[in-house]
């Protein structure tokens, strides 16, 4: 059945341990790459593949989430009072409309299937867009635009993935497409984290998945994998035994802003692909540098 793609889930519930201590009060999503928290530069790349509805998984410390999504009519009426209309639009333009947001709790994080079990009333019986908000894709073409084209065009499940190097492929979840080199291609295969060496491809999970609504029956009873968390992977692989998955290559750079080398270098990278900050901010990097 295809169906269009309407509804986004963001699970941002998780402890974000690997930033400690940054992320003790703070939620790791509402850090800042140059100006934009994490979580709004995902919201805008959900946006602009014309997802209508936003759903967040959340649990304690994220309640800040949910303000930086509503409008602050404090902060409104200043900058209108000063005559700020440029800072006033961004910021309208930036919050999505009433009503176009949900947010659940997960309680306990179980870990990322569970998370995402955790959307299933209201995501309802519809295919859904599902993207992990620490990972941030810079590219051409907005990566979850490219994915429910595909999806207009073929259906079923699909995966975004980039190219990772041979000796790091045991810190992700790996696919692979038998050696295909189209940019949307079945895949045959799917590991988590597999032992160093044994990895099928190098073809690594982005972040970003459209999947079929028949994934929450088999995440309600999924049991715990490795971490002793339950595991969207686990899911995807039973889901496999009856529906097609397949690739989307992206074509940009990911970075994982949940790591700390991840998140300077995306700061670094987002910076330089803006017009207002890259020629200043070229020459204070390479004095840093001593280039
Ligand atoms: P991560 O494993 O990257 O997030 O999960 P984490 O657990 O917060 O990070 P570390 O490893 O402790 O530093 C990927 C995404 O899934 C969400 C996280 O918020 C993150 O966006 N997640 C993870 C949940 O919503 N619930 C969970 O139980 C686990």
């Amino acid at each position: 059945m295809s169906h269009r793609i309407r509804k986004a889930v963001f699970p941002v519930a998780g402890l974000g341990t690997r930033f400690l201590p940054a992320t003790k009060a703070i939620p790791k999503e509402m850090l800042t790459v140059v100006d934009r928290p994490v979580i709004q530069h995902v919201v805008d790349e959900a946006r602009a593949a014309g997802i209508e509805h936003f759903v967040f998984v959340t649990g304690r410390n994220k309640q800040v989430i949910e303000d930086h999504f509503d409008r602050q009519y404090e902060l409104e009426a200043t900058l209108r009072q000063r005559g700020k209309t440029a800072e006033l639009a961004k910021l309208e333009q930036d919050t999505p409309k009433a009503g176009a947001t949900s947010f659940t709790r997960q309680q306990e994080p179980l870990g990322l299937g569970h998370a995402v079990w955790c959307a299933r009333d209201v995501i309802g019986n519809e295919p859904f867009a599902l993207l992990l908000p620490d990972m941030l894709h810079l590219g051409p073409k907005p990566c979850l635009a490219e994915m429910i084209e595909a999806h207009d065009r073929q259906g079923g499940n699909l995966i975004g993935v980039y190219p990772v190097a041979d000796d790091e492929t045991h810190q992700y979840g790996i696919v692979n497409v038998g050696g295909s080199r189209e940019k949307v291609a079945r895949i045959e295969a799917m590991v988590e984290k597999p032992p160093r060496g044994t990895a099928p491809s190098n073809l690594a999970i982005s972040g970003r998945y459209i999947l079929q609504p028949e994934i929450f029956d088999l995440l309600e009873k999924q049991e715990r994998g490795a971490g002793g968390e339950i595991q969207l992977t686990d899911s995807m692989l039973k889901l496999a035994q009856s529906q097609v998955f397949h690739a989307v290559r992206f074509d940009g750079q990911v970075y994982d802003t949940g790591s700390k080398l991840g998140f300077l270098a995306a700061n670094v990278a987002y910076a330089m692909a803006r017009e207002d900050i890259a020629p200043e901010f070229r020459k204070q990097a390479a004095a840093i540098l001593g280039l």
